[in-house]
């Protein structure tokens, strides 16, 4: 443990910002343990990352002009943001920091799009170290030492709609490191998908769709007709609430036991729903609908599936 460091950096903090950063570095060297950092610098950054904190709008003004900081803020926005970029500066010229360590610094409040490990673990150090008591803390902490990357964008996307509620614009950056994530996140989900084999989840569906009673199931292999999907299944649902039943228990299973999400679903106010599995399409239709598209036809010579032994006969 850095015990020089964390002496060194107590004049500089209040006493509460004082205990806001031990439990910081306590948090971040958890993290860092977690998922493999380098400790040494996620505790040097975690105990840095408030190192201005203390100075009030002029002293940051100072601290812009020494080092050449531009003020990227709004008015109301700078008394809450501008200590990350004076920090970073103050790291490294007062207490020699690496650019690494300085650029966990710099983004610990707003981060920012394709964050590193490092900005990542300050980042949440500093919104779920132990003291932090706001609704939803708990599922955010306990995200961060399961899905590092989920985590982060829980704590973004509970930061941009504070904001928003407060009836301010939330932070570009933000917004953009949060939607970085986001597509990151769904990349990796159908990648997951791709790992269950397809036919396997062709008949796993089936399954489902079945013991909800869905009807007239076909399905086709479509591998040489297009590189979209492996398979597309067809199927009829009696109402609007039953085809709404069926995707519903269809999207449930996969996920609570495969872990398998939809890349996307499509429709669900109408009357057919499409669910995007990636290798898997499935086309949920009331009978008139499915009449009227009349996907099947346009399969033309697909080679259709035996399903048979999935299916339950009535
Ligand atoms: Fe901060
Ligand atoms: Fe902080």
């Amino acid at each position: 443990m850095r015990d020089d460091l964390a002496k060194a950096v107590r004049p500089f903090l209040t006493e509460k910002r004082y205990g806001h950063t031990l439990r910081c570095r306590d948090m971040a060297l958890r993290l860092a343990d977690r998922w493999g950092c380098d400790r040494e610098k996620a505790e040097e950054a975690a105990l840095l990352h408030d190192i201005t904190k203390k100075a009030d709008n002029a002293g940051q003004l100072q601290l812009c002009d020494k080092y050449g900081i531009i003020n990227r803020y709004s008015e109301s926005e700078f008394p809450w943001l501008i200590h990350a970029d004076t920090a970073a500066e103050v790291a490294r010229d007062l207490f020699g920091a690496p650019r690494d360590v300085c650029m966990a610094i710099k983004y610990h409040t707003l981060g920012r799009e394709d964050m590193s490990l490092l900005e990542k673990i300050i980042y949440l150090s500093d919104a779920i170290e132990e003291g932090r008591d706001y609704p939803g803390v708990g599922e955010i902490r306990k995200t961060a030492f399961e899905n590092l990357d989920m985590a982060v964008l829980m704590s973004l996307e509970g930061t941009i709609k504070d904001v928003e509620e407060q009836g301010r614009a939330p932070h570009e950056q933000s917004r953009m490191a949060a939607d970085f994530l986001r597509k990151q996140l769904e990349k990796e989900n159908r990648m997951d998908n791709i790992n269950m084999e397809p036919k396997e989840l062709l008949a796993e569906i089936v399954k489902i769709a079945d013991g909800r009673k869905a009807k007239d199931m076909v399905a086709v292999e479509v591998t040489e007709q297009t590189t979209l999907a492996d398979y597309f299944l067809i199927m009829t649902g009696t109402s609007s609430t039953h085809i709404r039943a069926l995707s519903d228990e269809i999207e449930f299973q996969l996920k609570d036991r495969f872990g398998v999400y939809a890349h996307h679903i499509e429709g669900i106010n109408s009357n057919w729903i499409l669910m995007d599995y990636s290798t898997v399409v499935v086309n949920i239709f009331m009978s008139d609908a499915r009449e009227m598209y009349a996907l099947e036809r346009m399969w033309g010579d697909s080679r259709p599936v035996d399903l048979s032994k999935f299916i339950t006969a009535e």
